[in-house]
């Protein structure tokens, strides 16, 4: 199978250099594309500009925190879908010696936020406003974070690392297809959100084509700025200004206070066993990692080996469980800095076991009869990007990052190029309101100053026998954490390769709305017949994820898993 892969890589390969892009450096190595194998280290990322630029920081000698400064910054110029400065996200990230650590760079509030920012006089939300505009965005964290984890982890200096960034912008690249049709598909909301369509690089009067090339000269020097000041170079000065100049040009709130107060936080990663192995997730104020980490111990109560892969029987299992932890999520998840998280009865074996125990094998339950642990419709593309990397030591990188839906709240800060996030939206509005994902929350994930919006970010690394396993993680919005869900269950239990797991298609139930999402072709016609009798509703979609994950083979080699569903690239060295 690894075979077949590889050759659509070289295909691919093929295509991309007799096309426009210049790829030409993937020639350098053999294992390059979707598939890549490789014994020294590995970058799977959702752009091959920046899968390169993360494999010239490893040949450099730097590791795998050196690579990953070098890829999000690539991402921000390459990928501004997701890939971001003006956005937020987390780390998870392993150590050669099994240390584990992440880092929370999720966006805050900003101080002037409120319970009520998006409600009208009657106490309605008012369409849109945490979607799009200024009014939208949280305090961007994306920087800060770099610069944190540098501090301790890296060991190239950071001007080694912006500066292809800074090249990419300044030289350009050329778009890919997929690009090009985003583009062209966003131009009126790029031209409503932005005073001044002339400073929007994404703007053009022609159709976008693949092989354009995009040059981002603003964004080129807020890098530059970042590059000679640091921190400062974006949270402080000129970039500062100019996003606080952005805000009060629309109805934005983010001061140059809640810029220079912005901090990232290192938090205890959430950790659980499956089948033998161990997994560690992000803790709030990201959802991924407990809502992960229940998927995985109740799966450990049936063996979905013997049930087959996309059985009739699976399915059902695996949506009865995602019912039940989206559920929890909607009423014990937010920022754990402000409200009372309560990990261990959600993670605790009896807890899980009595949530098991009402899975009927043969019907599915209402979600309506479906309540969250008692203590005493999508309406755009679900974006954010994850990258998977590992240096020559072993050093792990899972990072996933984002600016909300795609290309955020649509608003380029004015002179300085970069798009701001919409995660504003993550936070519950209003109880009983569903986000752009229709996913639900209440006090919980209430809007308060300095607090951060919940997440479904899932970084994930996984161990068997105490050494490294799997680097996964993936865009998707509230389907990121059935996603990565599947991936691993797909490679534990039904044995497939990296790259089999990271393809194979995908179905997500969030317990609200009640119905099995597919993608198209996902599952056989007669098991959606199946599956409907016992009671689910099944909507078929476009497709779910775009997962980029990295396995260590048991000859210790790397296979690099880079996702179909869109440009992303693995690239080993
Ligand atoms: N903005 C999507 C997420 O954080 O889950």
């Amino acid at each position: 199978m690894i075979k077949i892969f590889q050759l659509l890589g070289i295909l691919f390969l093929a295509l991309s250099v007799s096309g426009c892009a210049d790829f030409s450096l993937f020639k350098e190595t053999a294992s390059s594309g979707k598939t890549a194998i490789a014994k020294e280290g590995m970058v799977v990322t959702a752009h091959p500009e920046a899968s390169r630029v993360g494999y010239e920081i490893l040949k450099d000698g730097g590791n795998s925190i050196d690579a990953m400064v070098g890829v999000h910054f690539a991402l921000a110029v390459v990928y501004p879908s997701a890939g971001n400065l003006g956005g937020g996200g987390f780390l998870m990230y392993r150590e050669n010696t099994g240390e584990i650590s992440s880092l929370d760079f999720r966006e805050m509030a900003p101080e002037d936020a409120h319970e009520d920012m998006y409600l009208n006089e009657e106490g309605n939300v008012i369409d849109g406003e945490s979607l799009y505009g200024q009014k939208a965005s949280g305090v961007p964290g994306s920087v800060d974070g770099m610069f944190t984890a540098h501090e301790r982890y890296g060991s190239l200096p950071l001007e080694r690392l912006i500066e292809p960034a800074i090249q990419l912008a300044r030289k350009g690249f050329n778009i890919t297809a997929n690009q090009a049709k985003n583009y062209n598909n966003l131009r009126n909301r790029f031209l409503e959100n932005n005073r001044n369509p002339g400073t929007v690089t994404l703007i053009k009067d022609e159709k976008w084509q693949e092989g354009d090339l995009l040059v981002q000269e603003d964004l080129a020097r807020t890098l530059t700025r970042i590059k000679e000041n640091g921190r400062a170079g974006f949270y402080e000065g000129e970039t500062a200004e100019l996003l606080v100049a952005e805000m009060k040009a629309g109805n934005g709130i983010i001061t140059n206070e809640d810029l220079k107060n912005y901090r990232s936080v290192w938090r205890e990663p959430v950790t659980g066993q499956y089948r033998g192995y161990t997994a560690y997730s992000m803790a709030p104020s990201s959802s991924g990692g407990i809502a992960l980490i229940q998927l995985l111990k109740m799966s450990e109560h049936f063996p979905l080996q013997d049930f087959g892969s996309k059985t009739a029987r699976t399915i059902h299992l695996m949506t009865e469980m995602e019912r039940r932890v989206y559920a929890d999520r909607a009423e014990h998840l937010g920022d754990s800095d402000f409200w009372d998280v309560p990990f261990t009865e959600l993670l605790s074996d009896s807890y899980i076991a009595g949530r098991v125990n009402k899975i009927s094998m043969d019907n599915a339950t209402s979600s309506e009869d479906v309540r969250a642990m008692e203590l005493e419709n999508i309406a755009e593309s679900e974006e954010t990007t994850h990258y998977s990397i590992i240096d020559n030591e072993g050093n792990a990188v899972s990072l996933t990052t984002t600016i909300n839906s795609a290309y955020g709240s649509k608003v380029f800060v004015e002179g300085a190029g970069f798009l701001l996030n919409n995660e504003m939206d993550d936070f519950s509005s209003k109880p009983g309101v569903p986000n752009v994902y229709g996913l639900l929350g209440g006090a919980a994930n209430s809007i308060q100053p300095g607090k951060r919006m919940l997440s479904a970010m899932t970084p994930t690394i996984l161990e068997k026998d105490g050494k490294l396993f799997m680097v996964v993680g993936t865009p998707g919005g509230s389907t990121i954490i059935t996603s990565v869900y599947q991936t691993i269950v797909n490679v534990i239990d039904h044995n497939m390769t990296m790259s089999e797991a990271v393809s194979e298609k995908r179905f997500h139930h969030q317990w609200k709305p009640d119905q099995i999402s597919i993608e198209e072709g996902a599952i056989d016609d007669a098991v959606i017949r199946e599956l409907e009798e016992m009671g689910h509703r099944i909507k078929r979609r476009g497709s779910i994820g775009k997962v980029d994950a990295i396995l260590v083979r048991p000859d210790g080699s790397y296979e690099g898993g880079a996702d179909p569903r869109g440009d992303d690239w693995a690239i080993g060295l």
